[in-house]
């Protein structure tokens, strides 16, 4: 089968011909049907996050269960349409018991192994010679995956694979935050910095949360018009505007919670700047591995500021993501309009290049 292969960290992605090993126990095989254009494939393109090389990468997706593996089949069956977790969830450790496994300890394993749960992979060159690794135990920039069936969640019916593929990344991540990062969002200012994939999610959320007003901000004013269409009610071009002075202007003291979707120190300063008195911010972007940001220290004790990171959504995916499929459902989330450029999979550098561009809406590649 054919996937994007990462084999040197600033190298474009290679189409290679990948074999692909039989689901083994607990695990799942999917024929991918639409797969996301997520910022966080990039940090592992140019080496910010490290990964065991090569390695076929996409974490966003979405697509049929092709075949189960020996004593698979618990919770899905062939023939149904699912979306791929890419948080790992054993079940048994103390963040999975506690019902946030989103923190399971096997993200470690995936992470240090590239590896799935036993830290081994299903994936080679075709002629065998070399073995491949996963990416957050998904690797779906490929035409099928083998994954755990605890990496998958099913899809019910009305909802389109490039939406199932965005909800279980960008979407549960920028909804997720408003939902279950802040606290109370209704009648209150909300700001959230970066309006990519994740953080238009992000204003969505916020619009169905209530939040008033809800202060959009990014350098790309075609993805502050795309906010507002989803409810922003400020916009904010941070290229040519002073943002803090803006958001005081708006908000008088500052805003109660602000969201980072973008991940870069020079934002996260920025939001922490835009608090009001025991504002938070929900820090959603990734950086380089060792990237840092100053705090004001008396601005933080004296303003009773709070910095939370927030990874997933600080969701529980298999509860989250079904209330996100309903809310599609019932029209209360147009994830249609958040879907931008469809290309085939071949075109996975066109795509990313696009994302680096700053192309407004979730880039979609089909196998
Ligand atoms: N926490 C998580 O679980 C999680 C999940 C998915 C993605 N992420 C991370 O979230 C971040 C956003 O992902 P994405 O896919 O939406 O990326 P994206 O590239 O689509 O969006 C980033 C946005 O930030 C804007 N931006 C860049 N610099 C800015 C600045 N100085 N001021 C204002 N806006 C600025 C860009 O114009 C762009 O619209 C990435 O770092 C990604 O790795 C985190
Ligand atoms: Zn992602
Ligand atoms: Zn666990």
């Amino acid at each position: 089968m054919r996937a994007a292969v990462l084999r040197a960290p600033g190298e474009p992605l290679a189409i290679e011909d990948v074999a692909l090993d039989a689901p083994g126990p607990g695990e799942v095989l999917v024929r991918i049907e639409a797969a996301g254009v997520c910022h966080s494939d990039l940090h592992y393109m140019t080496g910010d996050l490290p990964a065991k090389l090569p390695i076929v990468v996409g974490h966003e997706g979405a697509g049929i269960v092709e075949a189960l593996g020996p004593g698979a089949g618990e919770r899905v069956a062939v023939g149904d349409r699912v979306a791929l977790l890419w948080r790992p969830r054993c079940g048994e450790c103390d963040a999975c018991v506690r019902g946030n496994p989103v923190l399971c300890r096997y993200g470690r394993v995936f992470a240090q192994t590239n590896g799935l749960f036993d830290g081994t992979t299903r994936l080679s060159s075709s002629d065998g010679s070399e073995r491949i690794h996963h990416l957050m135990g998904v690797s779906c920039f490929a035409e099928r995956v083998v994954v755990s069936e605890t990496s998958v969640a099913l899809v019910p019916d009305g909802v389109p694979p490039e939406v199932a593929a965005i909800a279980a990344c960008a979407v549960i991540t920028g909804v997720g935050a408003v939902l279950n990062a802040v606290e109370s969002p209704g009648g209150r200012p909300l700001g959230i910095l970066g309006a990519g994939g994740v953080g238009l999610a992000a204003v969505m959320g916020a619009h169905l949360a209530g939040a008033e007003p809800i202060i959009a901000i990014d350098l790309d004013p075609a993805k502050l018009e795309l906010a507002r269409r989803f409810g922003a009610t400020h916009a904010i071009d941070a290229g040519n505007e002073d943002v803090l002075a803006r958001v005081q202007e708006l908000t008088g003291e500052g805003v109660p919670w602000m969201i980072d979707a973008v991940g870069a120190p020079a934002t996260m300063q920025q939001a922490v700047a835009c608090l009001a008195p025991e504002g938070v911010l929900v820090a959603i972007g990734l950086s380089r591995a060792d990237a840092t940001f100053p705090v004001p220290i008396n601005e933080l004790v004296q303003r009773q500021k709070r910095i939370v990171g927030s990874l997933y959504g600080s969701s529980n995916p298999r509860i989250d993501l079904p209330r996100i499929f309903a809310l599609y459902l019932a029209g209360r989330l147009p994830l249609d309009e958040l879907i931008g450029t469809r290309r085939p999979l071949a075109e996975v550098n066109e795509a990313y290049a696009e994302l680096r561009q700053g192309a407004a809406g979730r880039g979609i590649l089909i196998p």
